[in-house]
C-alpha cells in the first residue's frame, strides 16, 4: 500500500513512517517542517515539503503519488498555546483538515486516520475513559480535533471514506532513532530530562492545588511505538469498518511522580519549582484502552512510566541537541 503520512517528520508520525516502512509499505510525507525535522524523516519515504492551507500542493500529492490511505498527524497541538491563541486551532487545524479531506474526496481516498485526543474529555464521568465517555472538549485544540471528528461519518455516509480516529492520551518516549524535539519545547518528560542533562535549571510544576493524591496533574503517558503500532493495527482493520480507539495505558501518574522517576533513573536531583496553574489542564486523564485490546489486539509494549522515561532519557542522551546534534 502507499500511505500519505501529514506530519511524517514529527514526533509521532516520524515514528509511525518509521514502522510503515518496516512493515513493507510504500510512504510519502507531506510537512511543512514548521515542527517537524528533516533528519526524522526516514530515509525510504518521500517528502514532500508544503503547506495543508495550499489546496494545490495537496492535490499535486494526490495526482502524482495516488495514496491509498492517509494519516493525518500534522496539527497544532499545545492545549496550553490554544487556550492564547485559539485561532490557530479552531482556523488553522480545522481548515487543513478539511483540505485535506477535501482533496482525498475528491481524488477517491477512502482511508483515513485522524491523531485525535484525550483532550476531548474535560469532565470524564468514569476513570478510565473509555470511548463511550461524553466529549467535553478541554480547550480549543481539543474542540478543532472533535470538529474533525464530527466530519468523518459524513465523509463515509457520502463518500465511503472509512476512518480511525484514534485518542492518544500523553505521548512519550521514543525509538533508538527517533524522539521527542520541540521548539519552544513545553512538555513535561522532555523538560524534565532537559534538566537532567545541565540544559536547563529547573522544571515548574503547574499547579499543586488540583484535586489529586499530591495535588499535580495525573496523565497516562503512552509510549510513541506503541501509538504508532496502533495505526498500522487500525489501518488494517479499516478493510471491516471505521473505528474509534483511546489509546493510553491504563494507569495515571502525577508530575511529582513523573519527576520522581527521572530523579531515579538519570541520578540527577532535578530541581523543581512550584507555579500557578496553565489554562485548559484537566486534573486527571487516564485512558482505557480495552476496546482495541479485544478488538485488535493491540497491548502497550511498554507499559510502566519507567520504561517509557528511560526510553526517552537514552534518546536525549544520544542526541542532547536533538535533530541538530
Ligand atoms: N507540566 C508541568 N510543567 C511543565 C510542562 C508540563 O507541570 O513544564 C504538566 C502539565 O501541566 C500537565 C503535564 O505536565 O499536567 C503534562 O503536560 P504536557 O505539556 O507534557 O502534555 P499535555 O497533557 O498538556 O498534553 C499532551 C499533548 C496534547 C494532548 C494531551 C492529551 O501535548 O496534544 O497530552 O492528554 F492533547
Amino acid at each position: 500500500m502507499k500511505i500519505l503520512v501529514t506530519g511524517g517528520a514529527g514526533y509521532i508520525g516520524s515514528v509511525a513512517v518509521e514502522q510503515l516502512i518496516s512493515a513493507g509499505e510504500s510512504v510519502v510525507v507531506l510537512d511543512n517542517l514548521c515542527q517537524g525535522h528533516r533528519q526524522a524523516v526516514h530515509p525510504q519515504a518521500t517528502l514532500v515539503v508544503a503547506e495543508l492551507e495550499n489546496r494545490q500542493a495537496i492535490d499535486e500529492v494526490m495526482t502524482t503519488h495516488r495514496p491509498d490511505a492517509v494519516m493525518h498527524f500534522a496539527s497544532h497541538t499545545l492545549v496550553g498555546e490554544s487556550m492564547q491563541q485559539p485561532f490557530r486551532y479552531l482556523g488553522t487545524n480545522v481548515v487543513n483538515g478539511l483540505n485535506l479531506l477535501q482533496s482525498m474526496a475528491e481524488h477517491g481516498v477512502r482511508r483515513f486516520i485522524l491523531s485525535s485526543t484525550a483532550n476531548l474529555f474535560d469532565q470524564p464521568e468514569r476513570m478510565p475513559i473509555d470511548e463511550t465517555e461524553r466529549i467535553v472538549p478541554g480547550s480549543p485544540y481539543g474542540e478543532s480535533k472533535y470538529m474533525l471528528e464530527r466530519l468523518l461519518p459524513w465523509l463515509e455516509k457520502i463518500y465511503g471514506m472509512r476512518y480511525a480516529m484514534l485518542r492518544y492520551f500523553n505521548a512519550a518516549g521514543a525509538t533508538p532513532e527517533r524522539g521527542e524535539d520541540h521548539n519552544p519545547e513545553l512538555h513535561l518528560i522532555p523538560i524534565v530530562l532537559g534538566v537532567a542533562l545541565g540544559q536547563r535549571e529547573s522544571v515548574t510544576i503547574f499547579g499543586e492545588d488540583y484535586p489529586t493524591p499530591d495535588g499535580t496533574c495525573v496523565r497516562d503517558y503512552i509510549h510513541v511505538s506503541d501509538l504508532a503500532r496502533a495505526h498500522i493495527l487500525a489501518l488494517a482493520a479499516l478493510e471491516k469498518e471505521s473505528r474509534v480507539y483511546n489509546l493510553g495505558n491504563g494507569r495515571g501518574y502525577s508530575v511529582r511522580q513523573v519527576i520522581e522517576t527521572a530523579r531515579r533513573l538519570t541520578g540527577h536531583a532535578i530541581p523543581a519549582l512550584m507555579g500557578s496553574r496553565r489554562a485548559g489542564d484537566p486534573a486527571v486523564l487516564v485512558g482505557s484502552s480495552r476496546k482495541i485490546e479485544r478488538e485488535l489486539g493491540w497491548r502497550p509494549q511498554f507499559d510502566s512510566i519507567e520504561s517509557i522515561v528511560e526510553s526517552a532519557w537514552r534518546w536525549h542522551q544520544r542526541f542532547p541537541k536533538g535533530y541538530q546534534g
